[in-house]
């Protein structure tokens, strides 16, 4: 997969795309990521990327013209089917089914907007999509599309050593993670589960299960009315709330 990543900060993403699995990615040929500096569109001798705001109002806005000459350019290459993404608080919250879903394109292109926002028209012209991380406001889209990169790039083929991996963790499945134990047995007078060490398998499942099940009904039960539950997943979650109604 290619990703082309707009921005008024190329170096923001020089470290993080080196580092562990990023790197990695690129290095086994997964993942190819280029970073330009939106200023290189700019139409004037100062390479101004934004201006004020028509109507008044506190910050800038992002101008149409380099992000939309930006875009024409990699879309050139890519071709015309390549999701434009912007990031903005504003946009379709991202989680794993959006990750899962972007992992099948072959490009995509990350616009990371900055100041108040950017130009109506850039949307209405060339982007396709909008994604935001989380509701809360960040300075730019940069961290965002470092998010988007990383969430898609380890469900490409090759990339992680064990891709049985990423069938049990959370979302996945749509629960949340059960508990991890390793080395010692009993730290600071806290043991690991007994049945953790039986070295029965199926018990182990199950409990395990349960412990996805009942995590995700204490800190995200929307994420649980969203689930087909399982014969076996409901029967799991009677006992919890037989257990929780004892305590
Ligand atoms: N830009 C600023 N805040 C953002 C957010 N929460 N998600 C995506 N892009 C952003």
């Amino acid at each position: 997969m290619r990703i082309d990543v707009i921005t008024i900060f190329p170096g923001f993403f020089s470290s993080p795309l080196e580092c562990s699995m990023l790197g990695r990615a690129q290095q086994v040929g997964a993942l190819t990521v280029q970073v330009h500096d939106l200023r290189n569109w700019a139409t004037d001798k100062h390479r101004v990327v934004d201006d004020y705001p028509y109507g008044g109002g506190a910050g800038m806005v992002m101008k149409p013209e380099p992000l939309t000459l930006a875009v024409e350019d990699l879309l050139r290459e890519a071709g015309p089917d390549c999701p434009v993404i912007l990031l903005t608080p504003q946009g379709q919250q991202f989680d794993q089914a959006k990750a899962e879903q972007l992992a099948q394109q072959a490009q995509l292109i990350l616009i990371c907007g900055h100041y108040e926002g950017v130009d109506e028209r850039v949307r209405q012209s060339v982007v396709t999509e909008e994604l935001s991380i989380g509701d809360y406001i960040l300075t730019g889209g940069e961290p965002a599309a470092l998010v988007v990169i990383e969430a898609v790039a380890r469900l490409l083929p090759g990339v992680l050593g064990n891709p049985a991996s990423l069938h049990n963790e959370s979302f996945a499945s749509g629960l949340l993670e059960y508990p991890h134990y390793t080395r010692p047995v009993t730290w600071r007078g806290m043991s690991v589960p007994e049945v953790l060490l039986s070295g029965h398998h199926e018990k182990i499942r199950r409990w395990r299960y349960k412990q996805a099940l009942r995590r995700t009904r204490e800190r995200r039960p929307e994420l649980l009315e969203q689930l087909e539950l399982t014969e076996q997943a409901r029967e799991l979650l009677a006992e919890i709330e037989a257990e929780c109604n004892r305590e």
